[in-house]
């Protein structure tokens, strides 16, 4: 199941429609025939003239989109120069709703002081709401001088809205209406930078928000928001509209973040299981990565299924999603005097709700085919219980029942959130509930059908710091293996999704839903949409301090300092006697295929002791360790490729992934290298240690001490690893081993984990065994 080849994707995409298709078409912009005097020309020679070109691309891509039929595009295909030919994509933001999720709180330990003011991140999403008191430039010193974007004039927006904090801001909207054709209501659209959804308002914000004193969601999570690295600046790239996002628009908007002069790029959306020459986005963020810009991606959100996990390359920084230690509970009361207990952000401490018991009726079970259809007569008044399966648009459901005059909402989001984390800003009072929970007024609801059942409801308000354990890694959070290159681990690091507060835009409610006539300036949002803009500030930040680093060596210091255990939970103790980090879905220990390298800890990162680097160079021999064509390879690239490996070819990546197979079926050890560089001034010496489960697998670095004797030194090491056949053994760690290794040094502070992971292909995953 791992190896899902998509090969034939795009013929069949190409031939099995009929009508006119947005493409991209990718030419070699050498082979340019002579008569055409510019790209341009030669461009319009291919596309009639009554529909034209829609997107020119120059760099780092050369090409143009255009409308086709399918034959049109077939022909195109064999015309010269032309290297390849993709079908437009509407992509969606990586929410838990169809859009919106996020947030961050005052007294969020992740939240630095530090300055990362010469940082700038480009967010490719919704666009921004300028005047927003998060993005007030009051702390921000002079515009970068090589910062060489702009303010786009469009609806609304103008120059004036940009300022020191927001350096750029431009949208692109031509893929998407030649898609879907001009939006029928540009007002609330807002046919410019300006955000109309809100996420992009709240992704900017947790990275990059200025403080503001006196935030919160309607007297939850109240205190000083700010983001990660709040002096950093931030450059607005509106490529998602209310349908989605145009793959072809996407495109352009990293065609111009990568010339505008961006640092890092934050991308809260994907695409997965596509060859990498397939797949645009891989290939634009190949470009972006080699033109020295970290990528940081969200990994989806479509756990707990494993092989879930979108933006699979090397090149990404993939990020999933835990929980932080606050939490908003609510506790149920049943007429029965049975209390369960939930989480809410909307239920008032003054509500009647508090006080009365209310009738509690159960409506069933929706799941995302689902019409919300209800009664007026059996809702109203009353309290409302609804299970969910899947991708439900629980927002939605909270506001039909609203409008059938329910009082408030109890909700379980089924294996999504089988633990009831996630708190959502319904318009109705609702109460979020786990699996559990559920199951306990299911069964009250039953066993009191003859009376009527009843309950009151109530909210604790907000529980700021070690209210539980965490993190613990959302249910929802997409999880590896990689089902494209399964010896790069996916997700590469995860970090605050869950409940975050973060700024909102002042032109729809907090739900998104244009009935809600709410405004709040913040709004709480859950998903890896969220937890991405951690890792991006976090880059911004470690940037900051070191403006020579390249996006290997910014990747490495993240992973290599992530930590695996409940940091903020027992944050007196010493990490060797902290339990580890747990699994939603679960219950149990998280693996790397949930956490990655471990959880996001930006002040190690800032200090990472050594790096796992790599050059341009090693990418290229990594792509073709894969066994693309020449053409292929040219197409991802964007040059005639040159390979200086034969076929195998390990990449030098922070975290070690092998297919258990390969280690049974050899006699010797199979064997991995990886090179270690120090960024410090003077000597340092270090020692290997290998933790894991012993038993299963002998793990051993021969040499386990290295010396570096000064800054940019690199020492490479070699990890051995082979079946132990010592012991009986069980399968089921046979098909799943994880441990790390560990360079710790000696008489210094620094310590430097990389994973590693052995997995056969009969692992299918926690939650379904
Ligand atoms: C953080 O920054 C603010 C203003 O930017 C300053 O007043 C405060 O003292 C700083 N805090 C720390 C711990 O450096
Ligand atoms: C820009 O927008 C502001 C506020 O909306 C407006 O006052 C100003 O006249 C605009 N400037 C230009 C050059 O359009
Ligand atoms: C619930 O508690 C109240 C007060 O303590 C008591 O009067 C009532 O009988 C209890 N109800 C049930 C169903 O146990
Ligand atoms: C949704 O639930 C209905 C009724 O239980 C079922 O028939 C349908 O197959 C389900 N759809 C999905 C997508 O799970
Ligand atoms: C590439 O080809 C070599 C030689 O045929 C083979 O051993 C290797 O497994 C292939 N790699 C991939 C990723 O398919």
């Amino acid at each position: 199941m791992f190896h899902l080849v998509s090969v034939f994707v795009f013929l069949v995409l190409i031939t099995s429609s009929c009508s006119s298709k947005t493409f991209i078409v990718l030419v070699d912009p050498v082979l340019k025939p002579s008569p055409f005097q510019h790209h341009r020309l030669w461009y319009n020679s291919m596309v009639s003239s009554s529909s034209g070109v829609i997107h020119v691309y120059d760099s780092p891509i050369h090409g143009f989109s255009a409308t086709f039929t399918p034959d049109q595009a077939k022909s195109i295909l064999e015309l010269p120069g032309i290297l390849s030919l993709y079908p437009d994509r509407v992509m969606h933001l990586h929410t838990t709703r169809s859009p919106s999720f996020l947030g961050l709180q005052a007294t969020n330990p992740f939240v630095l002081n530090t300055s990362g003011s010469d940082s700038i991140i480009g967010f490719v999403d919704t666009g921004i709401w300028p005047e927003h008191l998060s993005f007030s430039d009051d702390n921000v010193g002079p515009v970068p001088v090589h910062w060489k974007g702009q303010c786009e004039n469009g609806f609304k927006f103008n120059r004036t809205n940009c300022n020191r904090k927001i350096i750029g801001a431009r949208y692109f909207a031509d893929g998407y209406e030649a898609w879907f054709g001009q939006s029928d209501n540009p007002v609330e659209e807002f046919r410019s930078a300006r955000d109309s959804d809100g996420h992009g308002t709240h992704v900017a914000s947790i990275a990059a928000g200025s403080p503001v004193p006196g935030s919160g969601f309607f007297g939850f999570s109240v205190g000083s928001a700010r983001g990660i690295a709040p002096t950093a600046r931030i450059a607005v790239y509106k490529v998602c509209w209310s349908s989605g996002c145009l793959l072809s628009d996407i495109c352009k908007a990293f065609e111009a973040a990568i010339s505008d002069g961006v640092h890092i790029i934050s991308l809260s959306l994907g695409s997965s299981r596509m060859p990498f020459y397939l797949d645009l986005l891989s290939i634009v963020s190949f470009r972006a990565f080699s033109s020295g810009i970290f990528v940081a991606a969200s990994a989806g959100n479509d756990g707990p299924t494993s092989a879930s996990v979108a933006n699979e390359p090397p090149w990404i920084t993939t990020v999933g999603a835990g929980t932080i230690d606050r939490d908003f509970p609510a506790k149920i009361h049943l007429k029965n005097n049975v209390s369960v207990l939930g989480t809410s952000i909307t239920l008032m401490p003054d509500d009647e709700l508090v006080r009365k018991h209310h009738p509690l009726h159960f409506v069933g079970q929706f799941n995302s085919s689902s019409k919300f259809k209800f009664s007026r007569q059996l809702v109203k008044g009353e309290i409302v219980f609804c299970m969910t399966q899947g991708h439900v648009n629980r927002l939605s459901l909270g506001a039909v029942l609203k409008r059938n005059g329910a009082v408030a909402m109890i909700i379980s989001h089924g294996i999504v959130d089988p633990n009831g984390m996630v708190s959502e800003p319904h318009v109705i009072p609702t109460i979020s509930v786990g699996v559990e929970a559920a199951r306990q007024i299911e069964d009250y609801i039953i066993s009191s059908y003859k009376q009527t059942p009843k309950a009151k409801i109530s909210s604790q308000g907000t529980i700021p710091m070690h209210a539980r354990p965490a993190p613990i890694v959302a249910s929802f959070s997409s999880r590896g293996p990689n089902s494209l290159v399964p010896g790069i681990l996916k997700p590469d690091i995860i970090a605050p999704g869950v409940d975050i507060l973060g700024a909102w835009t002042n032109t729809i409610g907090p739900s998104g839903i244009p009935s809600d006539h709410r405004r709040s300036r913040f709004n709480i949002m859950s998903g890896t949409s969220m937890a991405c803009p951690h890792v991006s500030g976090a880059a911004a930040l470690i940037k900051s301090k070191h403006p020579n680093w390249g996006p290997s060596e910014i990747k490495s210091a993240l992973m290599t300092t992530a930590i695996d255990h409940k940091r903020y939970y027992h944050r007196n103790k010493p990490f060797s006697a902290l339990p580890p980090i747990l699994d939603e879905s679960t219950g149990n220990a998280a693996t790397p295929f949930e956490t990655g390298a471990g959880h996001l800890l930006p002040i190690k990162a800032m200090a990472p002791g050594l790096v796992f680097d790599s050059e341009h160079q090693d990418y290229v021999n990594f792509l073709c360790s894969l066994n693309y064509t020449n053409k292929q390879l040219q197409i991802i690239t964007g040059s005639k490729p040159h390979c200086s490996n034969d076929g195998a070819w390990e990449l030098n990546y922070p975290a070690i992934a092998i297919e258990a197979e390969r280690v049974w079926h050899q006699d010797r050890p199979v064997v991995i290298t990886r090179k270690l560089k120090t960024v410090n001034v003077g000597s340092a010496e270090y020692e290997a240690k290998i933790v894991g489960p012993k038993g299963y697998y002998k793990v051993e670095v021969r040499s386990k001490k290295v010396k570096f004797s000064g800054m940019s030194e690199v020492v490479s090491f070699r990890v051995f690893i082979e079946k132990d056949n010592g012991v009986l053994q069980e399968m089921k760690k046979l098909n799943l081993w994880f441990g790390a290794i560990v360079w710790r040094e000696i008489e210094g502070k620094h310590e430097v984990k990389c994973p590693i992971v052995i997995f056969s292909k009969e692992y299918t995953g926690g939650w379904r065994n």
